[in-house]
Order: structure tokens, then C-alpha cells, then sequence
């Protein structure tokens, strides 16, 4: 998608330097900073400290971390073990395991030579499927997008939770992505972004992802969205999601099973845009098993931001003393989400619909 006019995507391989280049998010919107990944322990930092991050990126980000271990040691037992220490960097994007399972399932057969090869063709591929899967994303959710539209005659509003635009994918977004292809299709929207604390990904991100894209939005802090759906403010909401199971609950950004509430209390439709990527088939119950990454207390109890004089500071909100907990996903009951819009159509959020997409 464009930043500031130009478009740009998450993740690229650079062939005439032979480098893996990613933007590193921690800084949108105050800078736009291009690194590298030239380690292993460069590509586990990048997932692990969120320079990267969103499910279907991270995905991504371990399949080049595989060209970038294979350039370091192309045997079989370092690309293992390569593989371990990445999946290990954050426990809840089922896409991390899918994109590393990818990876050392096709490289079985192929020549200790020939793999840094492989693996690169392999990474390239996944990058493409994943631009090419959350832009038919895009086309299914506009389709309920347009509809809302053309029986309101109004400018549709969305509400929509964390960052699930271009930013968390390699371009297009999952949520974002109906936003995004509704917007070029000349359909009036204005989309409320939630906050989405401790580390702000709606503010920082999805708003910046808007702004660029000339999209109206508001932003607002995470309580405020029930009110706006008791007050008929919101058309629909669409979220992404890191781990959806195989019974249609749904694992995302902590705060989104609170906002399914309240559109289920307000009978407002709940959408969820789940790449196939990112549903786990092996996991029957969601609440029950999808594992709840915990994260560092500090997130919690410091917020960045600029100061006065435009510089980029952390500054501490809570007492000394104070303890904190710092959980970063909960998990949606797939009886609150309306569908599941998925590169191969809407479908319900139940297992035999769900069970139709393992193949
Ligand atoms: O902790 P993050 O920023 O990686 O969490 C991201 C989200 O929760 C997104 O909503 C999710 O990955 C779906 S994005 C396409």
C-alpha cells in the first residue's frame, strides 16, 4: 500500500545485494526505518521485540529467516535447529510454525547445495501467496462492505481492533484490507481505531496505514466502543486474527472478545478476516488450547511517544511498585463472530465449514 504516495511492502528480498529488508514498525509513524536481516538472531530479535509483527508477517519474516540460516550453515541439523529457535519467538501467530513446517517439509529432497536456492524460492513463494490471498480477502469483505452501503446510503463505518492492515501482512492487511479495496472503489467509509494498549498498534499503525491511504478515521481509546455501538455508530466491525481453531473461536490482539461482546449485545455483525494461514486445524478449542503469549511487564507500564521538542521518548505511567500483567491476545467464542472472511470466500465460523478449507 502507499506511504506517502509511493508504495512500499513489510518484507522483500533485494536481489542485487542478496539481502532480506523489512521496516521496522517500532518506530511508525515517527520514522520510517528500513533494516536488515542478516543473522538468525537478527531474524528471532525482529519477531521477538516486534519490529515485525501481525500473524501473517511474522509467518513470512520465518521463512526468510530459514534463507538467512541457510546462508549461514546449510546443513540439515542447523536449519532444525534454526527452526526451533524461531518458532520459539512468540507462541500465539499460528503462521510462525505453518510458514516454518512449509519450509522443512518441501526442503526434504533437495541437495545440501541447492538449498539456500530452494529456501529463497520458497520464502518468494509465500511472500506471493500471502499479497495474493489478502487481496481476495479484500474483494470478499468489500462485497459486505458495498452492501451496507447500498442499503444506507451513507458512509459506512467500521470498527476495527489492533493493526490488521498492510503493516501486520506483506501488503493489503486481512481487517484492513475490505477497508482498503471499498475506498478504491470509490465506497464513502470512515473507520474508529481502537487504541489497542499497551502497544498501541491501532494508534500507531492502522491510523498511519489510513492517513497514507487518504481513508477518514477516528481514533479512540479502547473503552469507547461500546458506546459507539449503543449508539448505532458502527455498521460492522472486522478484526484479524493469529489463531483461529478448527471450531471457529477466534485468538486475536487482547481487548477484541470484549468488542464481540458488545456488537453481539448490539446485534452489530462481527467479522473476523482469517488467511487460511492462520487457522490452526489441529486445535479443536480455541479458549482451551490456543496458547496466550505474555509479554513483558514494561509494555504495560511505559508508553512511547514524542515529546515537545520531537524526540522520541519512553515515559513510565504507573507507581513504583505497581505490578503488572501483560497478556496479548485473548480468544473470541466463535458463537459471537457473525462469518470468517478468508481468501477462499465468507464462510461460517463453525467446524464443518472450517474443516472444508484443510486441503
Ligand atoms: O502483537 P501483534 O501486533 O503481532 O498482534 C497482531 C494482531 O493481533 C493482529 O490483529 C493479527 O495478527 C491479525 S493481522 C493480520
Amino acid at each position: 500500500m502507499l506511504v506517502e504516495n509511493k508504495h512500499l511492502t513489510t518484507i522483500w528480498y533485494e536481489q542485487e545485494t542478496d539481502k532480506v529488508k523489512i521496516i521496522d514498525q517500532r518506530l511508525i509513524p515517527f520514522e520510517l526505518k528500513i533494516l536488515e536481516l542478516n543473522t538468525v538472531d537478527e531474524v528471532c530479535f525482529a519477531i521477538k521485540e516486534m519490529q515485525v509483527r501481525g500473524a501473517p508477517l511474522i509467518g513470512v519474516t520465518a521463512a526468510y529467516g530459514m534463507y538467512v540460516a541457510s546462508k549461514e550453515n546449510s546443513d540439515l541439523d542447523y536449519l532444525k535447529k534454526s527452526a526451533e529457535k524461531i518458532n520459539a519467538t512468540r507462541p500465539t501467530a499460528v503462521n510462525l510454525s505453518w510458514a516454518l513446517n512449509k519450509i522443512m517439509i518441501n526442503i526434504r529432497d533437495t541437495n545440501k547445495d541447492h538449498l539456500p536456492n530452494k529456501i529463497l524460492e520458497l520464502a518468494n513463494q509465500i511472500r506471493e501467496e500471502d499479497i495474493n490471498n489478502c487481496k481476495s480477502i479484500g474483494d470478499h469483505g468489500y462485497e459486505l462492505i458495498k452492501k451496507i452501503y447500498e442499503k444506507n446510503n451513507e458512509p459506512v463505518s467500521i470498527l476495527t481492533h489492533c493493526n490488521a492492515g498492510w503493516l501486520a501482512t506483506v501488503d493489503w492487511g486481512t481487517a484492513l484490507a475490505p477497508v482498503f479495496v471499498a475506498h478504491k472503489n470509490n465506497i464513502p467509509i470512515h473507520v474508529w481505531v481502537d487504541e489497542t494498549r499497551p502497544r498501541n498498534q491501532g494508534f500507531s499503525l492502522t491510523s498511519w496505514e489510513l492517513l497514507n491511504e487518504n481513508i477518514p478515521n477516528s481514533l479512540i481509546v479502547d473503552n469507547v466502543g461500546g458506546h459507539l455501538m449503543q449508539q448505532k455508530k458502527i455498521d460492522i466491525c472486522i478484526t484479524g486474527t493469529d489463531r483461529t481453531a478448527s471450531n471457529g473461536d477466534v485468538c486475536n490482539k487482547i481487548g477484541t472478545y470484549l468488542k464481540a461482546l458488545a456488537a453481539f449485545d448490539n446485534d452489530i455483525p462481527f467479522y473476523v478476516s482469517a488467511p487460511i494461514s492462520s487457522i490452526d486445524f489441529n486445535i479443536e478449542n480455541g479458549i482451551r488450547d490456543i496458547p496466550i503469549e505474555e509479554r513483558d511487564a514494561e509494555e504495560v507500564s511505559y508508553i512511547q511517544g514524542l515529546d515537545e521538542n520531537n524526540k522520541l521518548q519512553k515515559v513510565k505511567i504507573i507507581p513504583e511498585g505497581a505490578t503488572c500483567a501483560n497478556y496479548a491476545f485473548d480468544v473470541t467464542p466463535a458463537k459471537y463472530i457473525t462469518k470468517l472472511i478468508t481468501e477462499k470466500g465468507i464462510i461460517d465460523a463453525k467446524s464443518s465449514s472450517i474443516s472444508k478449507l484443510n486441503n
